[in-house]
């Protein structure tokens, strides 16, 4: 049969593909259903970019599994926006050289961003000769093709993107969602905007906006289905739609999203603010369904830092817009991404970084380590600053950032938050969930409430978290 379609492979249709590859599964796993245990790394559009490998996966006939011993197929979804997660992917699958070991007809494939890095890919082709296949970001719609000629054509298939194919978005792929009641929903593709530390732009190439009916029709079907918490994704929402014709912005997508009728709460990530607009914020605070959080970035609290990372605001546009949004939204809560030691960046401008926070009061930050990349501007400034003072640096930054989150909890007692019950904790056996401002808050109740929003009084407050009574 192997013969049969290798001679047919240029002629087979996705459909096709799909078949062939349900078929050899089958027999591998000797008539049983093939499993595939896939792992994420990194952001959520990497979660959205993994549930749609697993319903390509799925389509193909493959169940799911966590353990790597019963697997049939193991697929890493790879992150390159630090070293860190470079390194945890590559120490993971130096490991599965013993399974593949015992378990010889084992396929492991490696895909995402770390992929679309040339010197990544050729480590991977050179170090890990037990790797079957490597595809990035450009060509996840191919998987079909791609797991086929992995099993017929007896050699390991590389695939990365080119131009052409990444201005094609490919609609109508399956999805196996990981939640019941919280689903992501990419509205665009790549960036633009070749902030000077960051690899993205190279990796997910540039921006692309879906269709505004492609996602009002998504949108509108998961609300049907019974989904509460909606997330729109994308490098940078607010150049959401530029591109297209007739161009549309994202407040006015987020408009026609709000008009959906069903009991659901819209979230989106994330916001450039160099982009974000005093009409988003007015369609925030005059919405249905939006949150009243915003994920606003703002990396560094000093002008000279910023102008070295190509972010194009100041920090004075930064908080004018913050002063706007709280004046329109009181209840707004606002988190970001900061930079700990950008290259050149000296401890009086890290301190103006500490100095908007305690300005602007987030409900919680993402703190990163500067870690360069091989390719990107940052990654040939010079770096004088030694990698443990940055982290005394953060570790200052941390212990601020703990008393501003102590204090928001604090005023938050006595008040109502609608909550949406996700699960029970394992440590209290309470229902946890998130506040609208995604805080979250532990209470009572039982499992029938969890996916629903349920009215909850704050009662206590530590320092990341919040208790309460069922109203
Ligand atoms: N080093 C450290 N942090 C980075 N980020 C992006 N690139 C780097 C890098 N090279 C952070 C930014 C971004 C978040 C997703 O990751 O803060 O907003
Ligand atoms: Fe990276 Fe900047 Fe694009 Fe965000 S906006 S993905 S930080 S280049």
């Amino acid at each position: 049969m192997t013969e049969k379609l290798i001679e047919t492979t240029r002629e087979l249709n996705r459909e096709q593909h799909i078949e062939e590859v349900a078929q050899i599964m089958s027999i591998r796993a000797r008539g049983a259903v093939p499993m595939a245990c896939v792992r994420t790394y990194g952001c959520q559009q990497n979660v959205a970019d993994g549930e749609k490998i697993k319903g390509q996966l799925e389509q193909m006939g493959f169940s799911f599994t966590e353990d790597e011993e019963e697997a049939d197929l193991i697929l890493f979804n790879t992150c390159a926006v630090r070293e860190h997660a470079e390194d945890r992917v590559f120490g993971n699958v130096g490991a599965l050289k013993n399974i593949k070991h015992r378990n010889p007809s084992l396929l492991i494939a490696v895909c995402g961003c770390m992929m679309e890095q040339e010197h990544v890919a050729e480590k991977m082709k050179k170090s890990f000769p037990f790797v079957n296949l490597v595809f990035g970001t450009h060509v996840i719609h191919k998987l079909p093709e791609l797991l086929f000629r992995t099993l017929t054509d007896g050699r390991r298939v590389f695939e990365r993107g080119d131009d052409s194919e990444d201005k094609t978005i490919i609609e109508g792929l399956p999805i196996r969602r990981d939640g019941s009641f919280k689903a992501w929903v990419t509205v665009m593709y790549g960036c633009n905007n070749f902030c000077t530390y960051c690899i993205v732009p190279y990796v997910r190439g540039r921006e692309r906006s879906r269709k505004p009916e492609a996602i009002l029709e998504e949108v509108r079907s998961l609300v049907s289905a019974g989904y509460r918490d909606i997330t729109l994704l994308g490098q940078n929402v607010n150049s959401y739609g530029k591109e297209l014709t007739p161009a549309i912005s994202f407040a006015e997508l987020l408009r026609q999203l709000d008009e959906i009728e069903g009991d659901f709460q819209l979230r989106f990530m994330t916001s450039h603010p160099k982009d974000a607009t005093r009409e988003l914020i007015d369609t925030i605070a005059q919405s249905r369904h939006i949150s009243h959080h915003v994920h606003l970035p703002f990396q560094s609290g000093s002008n000279r830092v910023l102008k070295a990372m190509n972010r194009s605001y100041t920090r004075e546009k930064y908080l004018d817009l913050v002063a706007y949004a709280k004046e329109k939204i009181p209840d707004l809560s606002l988190t970001s991404d900061i930079i700990v030691g950008f290259p050149g960046e000296t401890y009086e401008e890290f301190c103006e970084t500490v100095s908007l926070i305690k300005e602007v009061e987030f409900t919680s930050l993402y703190t990163f380590i500067y870690s360069p990349r091989v390719g990107t501007r940052a990654a040939e400034m010079p770096d004088p600053i030694p990698y443990e003072e940055k982290s005394h640096w953060l570790r200052e930054l941390l212990a601020v950032q703990e008393e501003i989150a102590e204090k928001r909890c604090s005023v938050m007692v006595g008040t109502v938050q609608s909550v949406l019950a996700e699960e029970r904790s394992p440590k209290t056996g309470l229902l946890a969930g998130r506040s609208g401002g995604n805080i979250m808050v532990e209470f009572a109740g039982g499992d029938e409430l969890i996916g629903q929003f349920c009215q909850v009084r704050v009662t206590a407050a530590r320092i990341w978290l919040l208790n309460g009574e069922l109203v």
